[in-house]
C-alpha cells in the first residue's frame, strides 16, 4: 500500500476561481491526495466518488468536523446515517413523488413561470440572475416546502445565509451569528405555517412531515426543511444560468435544442457540466485504502463530483458543453442514500417548464459579452451573473 501525499499547494482561492484545470491534473497525477488547503481527502475518479457514497458503513455522513451543525444548530438529515437517515428522508418523501409532481407541484410551477417570463421587458439587456434565476428558484421552493408565506428575497437571504454558515470552515462567530438571527425569522415562519397546515394540509413537505402518524420532533422537521433551503434552492438556480451560458455561447446547440425541444438534453449536460453541488463529505470510520492508498479512520474524504463528471475514462472532450453527447450516468446529484432527493421536480421545473418557455417569448435571446460571466465556488458553483438581450 502506498503513503497518502499531502499538497500544500492547492489554495481554497484558486479552487473557487477554477478547480477545473486543478481537478484535471489531480485525475492524471494524484486522484487520491490530501489537500492541506481543506483539510480533507479529495478524491478526483468517478469509480471512487461513487464508491464512497456507495458504501455509507465505511464512509459515514455523520462528520462532526463540518460547521454545518452549529450553522443549522443541529443536525440534519444530510449528517446522519441508517435507519435515522432513512426515517428523516421518508418523511419528507411525499412531496416529492411521481403523483404530486405532476398533478400538483407542475401546474403551481408553470403559473410562476408565466408570470415570471411575462415580466421581463423585451428588447432590453437583463441580469437574469436577480431578475429570474434566483427568484423563481425561490418561489418554487417555497411552495414546495410549504412555507408560501416567505418571500422571494427571504428565501435567497436565509438559504445564502445558511450555506454562508454551513461553509465557515474557518468558525468565524460573525457568521454564525448572522444563521442564528435567520433562524429566528425561519423558525417564526415555519411555525405559522405548520399551524396552518395541520388544519389544511396540501401536498408540501411540512404539510408531509407536521401531519404524518409519526411525527418527527418539532425541531427537527425545522431542520430538515432549513436544509432544503440551503440545498434547493441555489442549485436549480444555479443550473439555469450555467444551462443557458452553455446554450448562448454554442450557438448551433441552442438552435438544435430549439429545433427538437431537447431541453431535457440541455439540462442533463449543464448539471454534468458545472455541478452546482461540487463536493461533499464523508467521515472515513473503518482503516481502509483507495487505489492503494491507505485511508486511516478519522480522516474526512471529499468526494469531488464535479471532477467525476468530467472523468476521461467516462466523458470525450468532457470540459466542453455538448447536449448531443452520448448519454452516462452522472454523479451531480449524488449517490447512494443521500441521492438528492429534489432531482425529478428540478429537472421537470428548469427543463419542461422554464427554457420553452423562456426561449417562446425571446426566441432570440443573446449573451452580448460572455467574458463578463463570472462563474465562481468550490462546494457549490454557479454563475454570479448572466447579462442577456431579450428578443
Ligand atoms: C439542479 C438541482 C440540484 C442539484 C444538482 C442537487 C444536488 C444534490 C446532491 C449532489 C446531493 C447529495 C449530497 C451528498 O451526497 O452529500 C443532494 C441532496 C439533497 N437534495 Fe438536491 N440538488 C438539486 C436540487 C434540489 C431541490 C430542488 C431540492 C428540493 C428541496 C433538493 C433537495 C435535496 C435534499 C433534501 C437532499 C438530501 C437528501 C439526503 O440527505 O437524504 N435538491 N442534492
Amino acid at each position: 500500500m502506498s503513503a497518502l501525499v499531502t499538497n500544500t499547494e492547492i489554495s481554497i482561492a484558486d479552487l473557487v476561481l477554477d478547480p477545473y484545470p486543478i481537478y484535471q491534473t489531480l485525475r492524471a497525477t494524484h486522484p487520491v491526495l490530501h489537500v492541506a488547503s481543506v483539510n480533507r481527502i479529495m478524491l478526483t475518479k468517478a469509480a471512487d466518488t461513487k464508491y464512497v457514497k456507495d458504501h455509507p458503513e465505511l464512509f459515514s455522513s455523520d462528520d462532526p468536523n463540518t460547521p454545518m451543525k452549529r450553522a443549522f444548530q443541529a443536525h440534519t438529515l444530510m449528517r446522519k446515517d441508517g435507519a435515522e437517515h432513512m426515517r428523516e428522508r421518508m418523511a419528507m418523501a411525499p412531496a416529492y413523488s411521481a403523483k404530486n409532481i405532476t398533478s400538483h407541484w407542475m401546474p403551481i410551477y408553470d403559473k410562476i413561470a408565466d408570470e415570471m417570463v411575462a415580466s421581463l421587458p423585451k428588447g432590453e439587456t437583463v441580469d437574469l440572475f436577480p431578475a429570474l434565476a434566483g427568484p423563481f428558484a425561490a418561489r418554487c421552493l417555497s411552495r414546495l416546502l410549504g412555507m408560501p408565506e416567505a418571500t422571494d428575497d427571504e428565501m435567497q437571504r436565509w438559504s445564502q445565509i445558511l450555506i454562508d454558515g454551513a461553509g465557515n470552515f474557518g468558525f468565524d462567530p460573525a457568521l454564525f451569528e448572522k444563521c442564528d438571527l435567520a433562524h429566528q425569522e425561519m423558525n417564526l415562519c415555519l411555525d405559522q405555517a405548520a399551524e396552518k397546515l395541520k388544519a389544511d394540509p396540501d401536498p408540501s413537505a411540512l404539510s408531509a412531515m407536521v401531519n404524518s402518524d409519526d411525527p418527527l420532533e418539532m425541531s427537527q422537521i425545522r431542520s430538515n426543511i432549513k436544509i432544503a433551503i440551503g440545498g434547493g434552492l441555489n442549485e436549480p438556480r444555479d443550473a439555469m444560468l450555467t444551462i443557458l451560458f452553455g446554450l448562448l455561447t454554442n450557438p448551433e446547440q441552442m438552435e438544435h435544442a430549439k429545433q427538437t425541444a431537447a431541453w431535457g438534453d440541455a439540462f442533463d449536460e449543464g448539471v454534468r457540466w458545472v455541478a452546482p453541488i461540487q463536493a461533499s463529505s464523508r467521515l472515513v470510520v473503518e482503516d481502509t485504502e483507495i487505489r492503494g492508498i491507505a485511508i486511516p479512520k478519522g480522516e474526512t474524504v471529499m468526494t469531488i463530483q464535479a471532477s467525476a463528471c468530467h472523468d476521461e475514462d467516462i466523458w470525450t472532450d468532457p470540459h466542453s458543453y455538448d447536449i448531443t453527447r452520448d448519454k452516462h450516468p452522472h454523479q451531480a446529484f449524488g449517490n447512494g442514500p443521500h441521492f438528492c432527493q429534489g432531482k425529478h421536480i428540478a429537472r421537470r421545473i428548469v427543463a419542461d417548464i422554464l427554457l420553452p418557455k423562456l426561449f417562446d417569448r425571446f426566441p432570440n435571446m443573446t449573451l452580448p459579452d460572455p467574458h463578463v460571466v463570472k462563474f465562481r465556488g468550490f462546494g457549490f458553483r454557479g454563475a454570479l451573473n448572466l447579462p442577456v438581450h431579450l428578443n
